[in-house]
Formats: C-alpha cells, sequence, structure tokens
C-alpha cells in the first residue's frame, strides 16, 4: 500500500491504522510540511515529491495495490498566494499518482478531498449532493482531483473513494500558520498567550482525526466506491470549542473578542450518513473525547 502524506497529520495517523491492520505501508512524502518523527520505523519512505519523476520507479519497485492520496498544499491561503503552486501538487500531482495508479492496476485508490468544496452552504447540514462552490484555488483544486479521479474511474474502471474532510483536528496538527483552530487553541492555552476569537458564534464540524484515519481504512477494506463526507455531523460554536478546551487544559484565559472576518463561512456541518451507510464507518470520538486526547498529547 502506498500512502502519499504520509509524514503529515492526517497520513501519519493513517499510516498507523493500516501497519495496526497488517498492511505493507510505503510512504511517499517530501516533508514540505511533513515530519518523519510522525511516522513508525515499521514502513519504507521515500522522501520525494509527488510530481517528481521518480514516482514511476516507486511504483514500478514496490508495486502497490492500494494508494492512499494525502499529499497536499494544503492551505487556503497558500493557494490564494500562489495558485500555480496550489495547481502543481494538488492538480497535477494528483493527475500524476491516478495515472500510475491505473497504468498498474491499483485496485483502490483513497482521495482526501475536503468541505471547502462546497464553498459557503446555503442551509445545512451539507450532504454530498449539494451543489459545489469552490471559493478559494485551494477548494477549486481539490475539486478537480476529485473530477480526475472520478473520470479515472469511469474511463477505466479505477476504483476511486473520495473522502471530504470536516475539520480534522486532533494529535500532530501543526499550530504554525493557517493551522486548525484546536490546536492552535491548545498551543495558546498551554502557553498562556494572548487569545484573539474572531466572531465566535460561527459553527464547524470537528472531526478526530483518529477517526478520520478509521475512514480512510473502510474506504480501503469496503468494495464502494463514490464521494463520502467524513465529518462528526455535529455543529460547534468557536465559542463552544474555546471554553471546552480550556476547562479541559484547566486553564482560563480571557479571550480579545473582535467582529467575524469578511468572507468567513457562518456555520458548516456536513451529514455523515453516507459513509455511515455505505463504508461502514462510524465517528466514535465524541468533541470532549477527542479533545482530551489531543490535550494529553501535549504533555507526552
Ligand atoms: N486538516 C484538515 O482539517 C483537512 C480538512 C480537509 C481536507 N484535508 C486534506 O487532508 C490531506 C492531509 O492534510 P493534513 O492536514 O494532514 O496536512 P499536512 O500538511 O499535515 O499533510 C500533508 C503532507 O503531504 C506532504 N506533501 C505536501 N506536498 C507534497 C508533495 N508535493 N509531494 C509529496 N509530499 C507532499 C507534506 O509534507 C505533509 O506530510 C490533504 O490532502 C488536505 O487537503 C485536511
Amino acid at each position: 500500500m502506498l500512502i502519499t502524506g504520509g509524514a503529515g497529520f492526517i497520513g501519519s495517523h493513517v499510516v498507523e491504522e493500516c501497519l495496526a491492520h497488517n498492511y505493507e505501508v510505503v510512504v511517499v512524502d517530501n516533508f514540505s510540511s511533513g515530519n518523519i518523527d510522525n511516522l513508525s520505523i515499521n514502513c519504507k519512505v521515500y522522501q520525494i515529491d509527488i510530481n517528481d519523476a521518480h514516482l514511476k520507479h516507486v511504483f514500478e519497485v514496490e508495486k502497490p495495490d492500494i494508494v492512499i492520496h494525502l499529499a497536499a498544499q494544503a492551505s487556503v491561503m497558500k493557494s490564494i498566494e500562489d495558485p500555480i503552486a496550489d495547481g502543481e501538487i494538488n492538480i497535477l500531482g494528483t493527475l500524476r499518482l491516478l495515472e500510475y495508479a491505473r497504468i498498474h492496476n491499483v485496485k483502490k485508490v483513497v482521495l482526501a478531498s475536503s468541505a471547502a468544496v462546497y464553498g459557503n452552504p446555503l442551509e445545512i447540514p451539507i450532504d454530498e449532493e449539494f451543489p459545489l462552490n469552490p471559493l478559494s484555488f485551494y477548494s477549486l483544486s481539490k475539486w478537480s482531483g476529485e473530477r480526475y479521479a472520478q473520470l479515472y474511474e469511469s474511463l477505466y474502471g479505477l476504483p476511486c473513494c473520495i473522502l471530504r474532510f470536516s475539520n480534522v483536528y486532533g494529535p500532530r496538527q501543526n499550530p504554525q500558520g493557517e493551522a486548525g483552530v484546536v490546536s492552535i487553541f491548545i498551543n495558546q492555552l498551554l502557553n498562556h498567550e494572548e487569545i484573539v476569537i474572531y466572531g465566535g458564534q460561527q459553527t464547524r464540524d470537528f472531526v478526530y482525526v483518529k477517526d478520520v484515519a478509521k475512514a480512510c481504512f473502510r474506504a480501503i477494506e469496503s468494495p464502494t466506491t463514490g464521494i463520502f463526507n467524513i465529518s462528526s455531523s455535529s455543529e460547534t460554536s468557536i465559542d463552544d470549542l474555546f471554553s471546552m478546551t480550556s476547562l479541559l487544559a484547566g486553564i482560563s484565559i480571557e479571550p480579545y473578542k473582535y467582529p467575524l472576518r469578511q468572507g468567513e463561512i457562518q456555520n458548516s456541518v456536513l451529514g455523515n450518513e453516507k459513509a455511515t451507510n455505505e463504508l461502514g464507518w462510524q465517528n466514535i470520538h465524541s468533541l470532549h473525547d477527542g479533545l482530551r486526547e489531543t490535550i494529553l498529547s501535549y504533555h507526552k
């Protein structure tokens, strides 16, 4: 099995999940945001870019029967600053992987996509049939990857599962830059830093990274293909998230409040019934339990 982006936040949990089920795991990662320390010694690692000509050699040598594609330029801000670099990684890189997967008769491709493809939802919860409206080059490049995968499936019979993740949080999430709000809050609380909340009543759908890793595993085990929301299906406001995190960390800091930033989505929650019914996946961790585990991981 080949996992791209395996040294990243989500990828490293997917690697662990697959190793725990005795899969032989090969990781391709250029370590642009991933970290070698996230990886177990029980997997083989190629430090290369997915657009590197050497990727062809990896397929020839390793002959993977399954590909889980998580490597990506995952920042909305960077995609606006440099749409070409974003497209090269998220569109061209994905296309390259699909083409090698086709040539080498891969049995299943699992592709990481994002709730960002839906844009600003007109109604919630959002199901997989909801009209797409990418509002950044990142969401557009993720959608392009989805469309390439769907065409590879319909033209060549390459079985693909596309997983649209909501807001993923958990251990190993990088708190730098444009990271998930959970890791930002935990870091600020533990370092007793100033905390700023823009808005606070806007809601998001937080899904724990270990549940996401299990969804990737279900997607490779199940014969089903298609598009699936991977989410908690529950809505939490940023204010409530902050209170919960602060309570669990046992640290109380009064955050500075500013108005909601322009362009920010008000409410987002993804329905996960399709993944539950067709992939046999279940979102196990409550936000409370996931946050507790995440905070504990900072003390290890
Ligand atoms: N974190 C979230 O909340 C979230 C939500 C929706 C979708 N996703 C998607 O999930 C996937 C994983 O995201 P993450 O949060 O773990 O991000 P991450 O940045 O931690 O992981 C991405 C990994 O890919 C590697 N990588 C990046 N560009 C590469 C390239 N050109 N060649 C080889 N390796 C490369 C990085 O080094 C890193 O290890 C991405 O596809 C992202 O778009 C994440």
